[in-house]
C-alpha cells in the first residue's frame, strides 16, 4: 500500500450540551469566548495548522448551525470545512460524521476523531499521531497517571503504572471504525474501545496507545475552563 495516497480527515465533535459545566444562559462550553474566539476554534486552528487534512467535518447540533457558520465566516475560515448534524449521544454524533464521510472517503484513509472540549492540542502532536497511525488500524492518545490510584470497591491501592487515561485524538483506518459502528452495538464514551471489542474476534486488527501532552485535558467543569483560559493567555502557541 502506498502510504502517500492515504488522506486524513478530521471529525471534530461539538454537538454536546456541556451540562456539567452549567454555564449561564445554557451557553455550551464549545462556544465560550476566550480572547474573542469561541473555544472550538482553538482545536480546529491547530488541526488546520498541521496541514495534513483533506477535509474537516464539524459535528454540531442543528440549533447551532447559524452560530457555527457565522463564527467560521467572521474568522475567515475558508478551509474545506463541512458541517454535519450530531445526535443525542457522543456515539451518535461520531456515527453521523462517519456516515457522512462514506460519500467520498477511501477505505484505507485515516479518520481523526477529536473532542472539541480538548481545546489545547498542538500541531506537532497531530503530526506525530498521523505518523503513528500509518502502522495501525486504530490508535488512541493517552496520558500517564501521576496520582496514587485507589480501587474503592476493593479498598486497595493499585499500581498506577498499569493504568493510562484515555484521551483524543483517536485515529482510525476508515473501513475499520466504520465496520465497528455498523456492527457493534454498545454505548461507549470513546471510539477506540469499539475497535478493541472488534479485535477480540479479529486478531489481525493492530492497535496502539500513544502518549500525548496532558495539556490536551478535557474541559468539563468551570475549574477546567478557568485553567484553559489561563493557559491560552500565557501561551502564544495556542493563540489564534
Ligand atoms: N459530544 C457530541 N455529541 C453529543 C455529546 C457530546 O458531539 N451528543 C461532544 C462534545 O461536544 C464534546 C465531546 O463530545 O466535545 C466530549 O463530550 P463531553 O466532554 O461529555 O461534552 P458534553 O457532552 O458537551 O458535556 P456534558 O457531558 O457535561 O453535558
Ligand atoms: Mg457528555
Amino acid at each position: 500500500m502506498n502510504k502517500d495516497s492515504i488522506n486524513n480527515y478530521l471529525i471534530l465533535l461539538l454537538a454536546g450540551n456541556g451540562s456539567r459545566m452549567n454555564l449561564q444562559n445554557g451557553l455550551k462550553k464549545q462556544f465560550y469566548m476566550i480572547e474573542n474566539k469561541p473555544l472550538f476554534l482553538y482545536p480546529l486552528n491547530s488541526f488546520i495548522k498541521s496541514k495534513i487534512f483533506k477535509k474537516y467535518i464539524l459535528v454540531i447540533s442543528k440549533s447551532d448551525e447559524e452560530t457555527v457558520k457565522n463564527y467560521l465566516k467572521e474568522n475567515n475560515m475558508k478551509e474545506n470545512i463541512d458541517l454535519v448534524i450530531g445526535g443525542k449521544t457522543r456515539d451518535e454524533s461520531v456515527y453521523n460524521g462517519l456516515k457522512y464521510l462514506s460519500h467520498f472517503i477511501k477505505d484505507n484513509d485515516k479518520v481523526f476523531i477529536h473532542d472539541s472540549a480538548r481545546a489545547l492540542i498542538d500541531k506537532d502532536t497531530i503530526i506525530k499521531l498521523k505518523e503513528e497511525s500509518l502502522n495501525y488500524d486504530a490508535i488512541t492518545s493517552v496520558f500517564k497517571v501521576y496520582d496514587s490510584l485507589f480501587n474503592n470497591k476493593e479498598n486497595r491501592y493499585v499500581n498506577r503504572d498499569d493504568y493510562l487515561k484515555i484521551a483524543t485524538p483517536q485515529v482510525f483506518t476508515y473501513s475499520i471504525i466504520k465496520y465497528c459502528f455498523d456492527n457493534l452495538n454498545f454505548l461507549s464514551t470513546d471510539d477506540y474501545s469499539k475497535v478493541l471489542e472488534y479485535q477480540k474476534i479479529n486478531k489481525n486488527i493492530k492497535t496502539e496507545v500513544v502518549e500525548i501532552p496532558s495539556i490536551t485535558f478535557k474541559v468539563t467543569t468551570i475549574d477546567d475552563l478557568k485553567m484553559l483560559i489561563a493557559l491560552i493567555k500565557e501561551n502564544k502557541e495556542y493563540q489564534i
